[in-house]
């Protein structure tokens, strides 16, 4: 069974006209909204890990007398939804595509609701009784995933308050692994001398941070690369250090290999001056998997995209790249990581099987805050090799796009934020064809699919399984006589 699904222009089109911000599609909420009641425990949830004391955010939103000076503000970056200024930095478009993914911790519309209904009432107090119980706050001296099994360092480096970029290696940092490990997760964290008790909040983009990013590999040296490493599509790359990612968690069944003697090759960095004299240096946080472990599934990460034919023209809103890429295995999709730069504000992700054409995902993009979005298992696409998947790029190199310096000036593909790159860097997963098969038989015992429902991101849970193809003996021609 094969089902047509025309999410791919018209979608885009109507998820185009929907961008206003406002109230308009909002549940309306009863009764009085109070910040102790209502409002503290949404901001615990989805802005407090940011707005705390000596993190990345300008200001802390934890008690009454910090919020109260920003309810009108908080009730606009909040209404933004999918656009850049959006806050928290999450930019989902929720009228199209997948909608459940690990890592959200966006406002519902329920909050939403209830945020704006507090500030159009005066932003009230409520009674101190209602309160929620604080959250452990600290995110920039903890690692988040867990206390790691390995730290690895890279070397220190200085950068100076008013120097410009740099780009380049770092020495390899040696990890003095005895044994081969898998990796369970991957959490980086620079750690500087820049003293937020003395020295204040952000000056620039970045914060207190001058590793803009890091790619990097592990590997042991003068080793050949073996199966392992080269987990499908990846070349041995790990997930790249950006300022602000989160921490990598790898499936249960699909961990990273870090081998016995390894080194991490650190060999494109890239430092940017945060208007201060600092020295810094990346902490590599590795959680393992218990020795003995062995993965059933292969781990990696895509790139998909159109590195060269970058052709983006100034002063033009609504310029728009394509890029393709054939699955050549079944596939289960664990993270889209839509990657452009500063002309960038939106990228759509279809899958294309037969004549079925799914919108993944829309999301809006801002090229101050990089966000990969992380699948909810069972909701994470289930691919059939031969799949196409399709990327669309929205550059908007206009004065309207705030991150564009000057909207007068063509620009083709390149490294530095001010030329463009057109890029998937989600992860994923290979499957067998059996694996492929068991995937899609929990999915569908999980999730009691109704018949001819559309199934967005897994064309064949609704359909026949397809079996493994066997081939019927040649029939022998007439009259042939024995081999
Ligand atoms: C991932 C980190 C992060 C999360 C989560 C986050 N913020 Fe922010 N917020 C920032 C940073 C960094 C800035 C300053 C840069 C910017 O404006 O984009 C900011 C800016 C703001 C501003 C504007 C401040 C100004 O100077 O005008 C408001 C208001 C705000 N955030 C409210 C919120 C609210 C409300 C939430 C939760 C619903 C939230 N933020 C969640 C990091 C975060």
């Amino acid at each position: 069974m094969k089902f047509v699904m025309r999410a791919g222009f018209a979608g885009l089109v109507a998820a185009a006209a929907a961008f206003a911000a406002g109230t308009d599609n909002l549940p309306v909420v009863q009764g009085e909204v109070t910040f102790s009641k209502d409002i503290a425990p949404i901001l615990q949830r989805s802005c407090q890990n940011c707005h705390q004391p000596e993190s990345v955010a300008p200001m802390s939103l934890i008690t009454y007398k910090e919020v109260r000076p920003w309810a009108k503000s908080i009730k606009t970056r909040t209404l933004i939804r999918d656009k850049a200024g959006v806050m928290p930095p999450w930019y989902l478009e929720r009228n199209i595509g997948i909608q459940h993914f690990k890592n959200d911790t966006s406002p519902s519309d329920l909050d939403l609701a209830k945020i704006a209904k507090w500030v159009d009432s005066g932003a009230p107090e409520g009674n101190p009784k209602d309160l929620p119980a604080p959250i452990e706050i600290g995110q920039n001296k903890h690692w988040t995933a867990g206390q790691p099994d390995l730290v690895v360092p890279s070397e220190w480096v200085t950068v100076k308050a008013g120097s410009p970029d740099w780009w380049g290696e770092l020495k390899p940092a040696p990890t003095n692994l005895t044994e081969d490990r898998w990796v369970k997760s991957v959490e980086i964290r620079e750690e500087n001398d820049v003293d937020f008790g003395t020295d204040g909040g952000r000056k620039t983009v970045g914060s207190r941070y001058v590793f803009h990013h890091m790619i990097w590999t592990a590997g042991v040296p003068g080793a050949q690369f073996t199966a392992e490493d080269f987990s499908e599509g990846s070349s041995g790359i790990w997930p790249i250090h950006e300022v602000g990612r989160n921490a990598d968690i790898f499936p249960d069944n699909a961990g990273k290999l870090l081998r016995a003697g390894s080194v991490l090759n650190l060999f494109s960095t890239h430092l940017h001056s945060n208007g201060r004299d600092t020295k810094s240096r990346l902490l590599y946080g590795f959680k393992f998997f218990p020795v003995g472990y062995q993965p059933e599934l292969r781990y990696g990460i895509r790139a998909l995209g159109n590195g060269v034919d970058i052709d983006i023209m100034g002063g033009q809103g609504n310029q728009r790249l394509d890029a393709y890429q054939v699955l050549e295995s079944n596939t289960k999709i664990t993270i889209y990581e839509p990657h452009m730069h500063a002309p960038g504000v939106r990228m759509c992700f279809e899958a294309i099987w037969g004549y079925n054409v799914q919108t993944l995902n829309c999301v809006g993009y801002d090229h101050n805050w990089v966000r990969a979005y992380d699948y909810d298992d069972d909701y994470a696409p289930l691919l059939p090799k031969g799949t196409i998947l399709h990327i669309i790029g929205y550059f908007d190199q206009t004065g309207a796009n705030k991150n564009v310096p000057d909207s007068r000036n063509w620009s083709g593909s390149g490294n530095r934020s001010i030329t463009n790159m057109f890029i998937d860097l989600g992860q994923q997963l290979t499957l067998s064809d059996e694996k492929f098969e068991e995937e899609m038989a929990k999915r569908r015992a999980k999730m009691h699919y109704k018949p001819n429902e559309v199934v967005i991101g897994c064309p064949l849970c609704n359909g026949e399984p397809i079996k493994p193809r066997q081939r019927p003996a040649p029939a022998k021609p007439s009259g042939a006589g024995s081999e």
